[in-house]
């Protein structure tokens, strides 16, 4: 169980033993750690109800609370606060005790609530974008730490499979290669089984025929025609649009692979489509017509900027990106989903809102479930504006992992790290620095916030980085290493005795908290900020505790105990972020 958690049941039963609510009891950590590890304001709460001065409060419940065993300091401070310190003897054995725990005091969640993490999102044929990027790396922290709270997770790419842009693309193939049979709608099959496309003709296609049609209306024209008469099913169309589906699945597959990032379910928007008639058969009731179009109002009266309705389809009968998200919820709801989280960027938020609404208006959602757009802001370049390559263009993901990769290299040795290991190692090596440093980057701004991605801060092994971090944990690593060398072992950990073992285990007994902040704002920044907060508490404990010359040899496998747990703790928190440790530096 978690230190707060168990030190405010003691506050919340002093509280109720002097005739006051229990929810006074909220212990925090304290805002002055110079004078108190924790702090309670209660009594100032208290006060207004009870007609009592809060310091006269506060000196009942310290006087209903005090228990020498637990706390070495209970006493008022200022207007009627409780700064609370606890016993050496009682900090070390619940660090004892969070040491055999492999969650660390986190509590576990609900196995039997399904929670569908909608990430990634990368479109057919399109090279991914720096907005896919964070999708990516948000949508995967959250997937690892919802599944380690306990809750059964299914993460789904939403692959962009289904829109205007297969139309466009299966007009530009036309003009490129009009002689392939899939244009020929006398062709009785079967097709050829070769890919006429590679993925980077599709993606050097893709903006070429979305430059024409936005140009020409006629060509726009022939693009929506043949979009819809994909999604009536065409069977030229549909066996050609399989091939982009497979070339684009295929090399985005490896990129994710590359990333350390993988999905339960590689669902697309084409996945639902025959869900959409039914689905809209079953909306008659809400929707309404609209010069030939179909949409379905979702304003309301609480609305501070206008909702406008959501199009469910135009007047020629083809479906949008709305409808196939609706369409989505519809399949998401039978595979019973309580709980579906949508991490896409902000500029999305608009669509989100009608597609909520729509799914709760039309009862498609049951009010019971969740439905969440979880947004994120831009990373940016140096300009501050989204990042691009340096030619301006969109940078290729995996041209982003081998910048990342060069610039870690250049770290290592310009730190002399690495020196002596084969090219081989060297490069491993790189590649994670070179991950962590990109991930870290990322996962440590508030997700909300738009953010400059800063190669040189990024890899730098001081400061707020993942290789700092990285650096950190294979250093604890290798402190272990020694120690078994050295026949040392690991053993059950006693009481502190100097101030930064103390706020070493402080600090580590923050992390079940760190846990549910984080499942409760979907934001894995508290994770980033805690697994800094606690690799740097270990260097102060190990500057100032000579571990392996330490003499009282109870002492030693004590701290010895510790850094072992410092470094789970630490493990678990970067892989919770996706960040892959080395063995060694
Ligand atoms: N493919 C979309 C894009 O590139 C993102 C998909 C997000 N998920 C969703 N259910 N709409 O913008």
């Amino acid at each position: 169980m978690s230190l707060l958690s168990s030190l405010t049941d003691r506050f919340a039963d002093a509280y109720q033993a002097s005739g006051l609510e229990r929810a006074l009891g909220a212990v925090t950590v304290s805002d002055r750690p110079d004078l108190a590890q924790f702090q309670n304001n209660g009594a100032l709460a208290a006060a207004r109800g009870a007609g009592r001065p809060p310091r006269d409060i506060a000196a009942d419940v310290i006087a209903a609370a005090g228990d020498p065993e637990v706390f070495s300091d209970l006493s008022v401070a200022g207007p009627g606060f409780i700064n609370i310190s606890l016993t050496d003897s009682y900090l070390g054995r619940h660090v004892d005790r969070l040491a055999a725990d492999s969650r660390f005091g986190a509590v576990a969640h609900d196995p039997d609530r399904r929670v569908l993490i909608d990430f990634g999102g990368p479109n057919v044929a399109k090279a991914m974008h720096v907005g896919h990027l964070r999708s990516s790396l948000i949508g995967d922290s959250l997937q690892r730490v919802f599944r380690f709270a306990g809750y059964t997770v299914l993460s789904d790419i939403h692959f962009g499979d289904w829109g205007t842009q297969m139309g466009q693309l299966i007009i530009e193939a036309q003009l490129r290669k009009p002689d392939l049979p899939y244009f020929d709608p006398g062709f009785t099959g079967p097709y050829p089984e070769e890919p006429p496309f590679t993925l980077e003709d599709l993606q050097e296609m893709y903006p070429a025929v979305a430059a024409r049609t936005k140009a020409d209306p006629a060509e726009a024209e022939r693009a929506r025609e043949a979009t819809l008469e994909l999604q009536q099913g065409r069977p030229g169309y549909r066996a050609l649009w399989q091939h982009f589906w497979n070339v684009s699945h295929d090399s985005q597959q490896r990129d994710f692979a590359q990333l350390g990032v993988g999905f339960d379910l590689w669902h697309g928007e084409s996945t639902v489509h025959d869900r959409v008639a039914p689905m809209l058969e079953r909306m008659q009731d809400v929707a309404t017509e609209d010069a030939g179009a179909l949409i379905i109002d979702v304003a309301e009266e609480a609305d501070t900027k206008e909702v406008p309705p959501l199009l469910l389809t135009k007047s020629d009968g083809g479906y949008l990106y709305g409808t196939t998200d609706l369409a989505t919820i519809d399949n998401r709801v039978a595979m019973k989903v309580d709980e579906a989280l949508y991490v896409v960027d902000a500029r999305q938020s608009l669509h989100f809102e009608q597609v909520f609404r729509a799914a709760y208006k039309a009862g498609i959602a049951s009010q019971s479930m969740i439905l969440e757009h979880v947004p994120f802001g831009t990373m940016n370049g140096p300009d501050g504006k989204p990042f691009k390559t340096r030619e301006g263009g969109v940078l290729r993901l995996d041209d982003l992992i081998g910048l990342v990769r060069d610039a870690a290299l250049a770290r290592l040795d310009e730190a002399e790290l690495a020196t002596e290991y084969d090219e081989e190692e060297r490069r491993d090596i790189a590649e994670k620095v070179g991950l962590a440093a990109l991930k870290y980057g990322d996962l440590s701004n508030n997700r909300a916030s738009n953010y400059v991605f800063d190669l040189d801060r990024f890899t730098a092994f001081e400061g707020k980085t993942g290789p700092y971090l990285l650096y950190g944990a294979v250093r604890i690593k290798s402190i272990l290493r020694k120690a078994a060398d050295a026949d040392l072992v690991p053993g059950s950990i006693i009481a502190p005795t100097v101030d930064p073992e103390r706020r070493l285990m402080l600090e580590l007994s923050r992390f079940p908290e760190v846990i549910e902040r984080t499942i409760e704002s979907r934001a894995p920044n508290h994770l980033a900020e805690f697994a800094y907060d606690v690799v740097t508490a270990f260097n102060r404990f190990y500057e100032e505790c000579h571990i392996l010359s330490e003499r009282d040899a109870e002492r030693q496998a004590s701290w010895l105990g510790l850094v072992e747990l410092t470094l789970a703790m630490v493990s678990t928190l970067l892989d919770l972020l996706g960040i892959e440790i080395p063995e060694r530096m």
